[in-house]
């Protein structure tokens, strides 16, 4: 049976770790120049109805560096975007490529995506999750911390796709969790819920609040990601009223732990989320995260999509 990734509820922690082993093989054989040409002659067919630097770019860079080929599908120039049924498409697509990434803005368009279509389908962002960015995340706390279990991460700001798909990335490897959001930023509480059940069997918790210094308090990790993503726009003047009091500061900084890092999935607007010394400071890893996009992203693809 074909396998997607579409949700990190649905897949295990073995599978996470299985991605996180294999994507630290494929870098490091990458580094020493090894090629490994598993998806050769594959096609994954990427359509995008967002914006993306990282993940366009990794996927196709990935793509290559398995030996395969990628095709850059925006939906303004294919006719999902003039009204053509997902179903069409995806029986469409079905017929030429070997997998379908896809970035968009409902969770429904992509897992209907999935249920039509014959290959693997990845979720490359939606306005409810964003997989990919999270496998690559634990990949980087991994390197950086030499493991996952019984770590305090700590999310501020926007209660969006990245909190939501932290909360899951870290209940299903036993890592803590507090997040801190103004009331009406909340994250999925039904994803929380889901989550919490995965924490309670892996021994970790999920904290909710609107205190920034609750959350960072002793944290081994820091997250935080933009007040306005993508299809905001509009709010973007309220928004920054909402959030004053939620930049990461190089002062909040200091209530977690000394060698704690900073993530962020990026793009970062510097003096909002977060202050210009604290993204580009010492204990930043922003840019270790985004390479590791390529190599996780890398390894999906082989689980996904290679013939053994
Ligand atoms: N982090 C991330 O997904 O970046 P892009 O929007 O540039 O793809
Ligand atoms: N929350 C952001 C993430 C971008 C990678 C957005 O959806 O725009």
């Amino acid at each position: 049976m074909k396998k997607d990734l579409l949700d990190l509820q649905e897949i295990t922690t073995e599978e996470i770790y299985e991605v996180l082993d294999l994507a630290d093989k494929l870098k490091k054989e990458n580094k020493l120049g090894v090629e490994h040409h598993i998806l050769k002659g594959k096609t994954l067919g990427m359509i995008f109805a967002k914006s993306s630097t990282r993940t366009r770019v990794s996927f196709e860079v990935g793509m290559h560096q398995l030996g395969g080929h990628a095709l850059f599908l925006s939906s303004n120039d294919i006719q999902l975007g003039r009204g053509e049924s997902v179903y069409d498409t995806a029986k469409v697509l079905s017929r030429f490529v070997d997998g379908i990434m896809i970035r968009t803005f409902e969770q429904k368009d992509v897992e209907d995506l999935a249920k039509y279509s014959d290959i693997p389908v990845i979720n490359a962002l939606t306005d409810l999750l964003h997989p990919c960015q999270v496998l690559a995340d634990l990949m980087t706390i991994r390197e950086h911390k030499n493991g996952l279990k019984g770590l305090k991460m700590c999310y501020i700001g926007d209660g969006n796709n990245m909190t939501n798909t932290l909360i899951q990335g870290a209940a299903k490897v036993g890592m803590d969790i507090a997040c801190a959001s103004p009331e009406k930023y909340t994250c999925d509480l039904d994803i929380v819920k889901a989550a919490q059940k995965t924490a309670d069997e892996n021994n970790s918790k999920i904290l909710l609040t609107t205190y920034p210094k609750e959350a960072i308090k002793d944290a081994d990790v820091i997250y935080t990601d933009t007040w306005i993503s993508m299809g905001q726009e509009e709010e973007k003047a309220q928004r920054i009223k909402d959030f004053e009091g939620y930049e990461i500061t190089a002062q909040l900084m200091k209530l977690a732990k000394p060698d704690a890092i900073f993530m962020h999935c990026l793009p970062v607007y510097r003096g909002y989320e977060a202050a210009a010394e604290v993204v580009d400071g010492p204990q930043s890893v922003i840019f270790d995260e985004a390479e590791n996009r390529l190599h996780a992203q890398k390894a999906v693809m082989v689980k996904l999509m290679s013939d053994k």
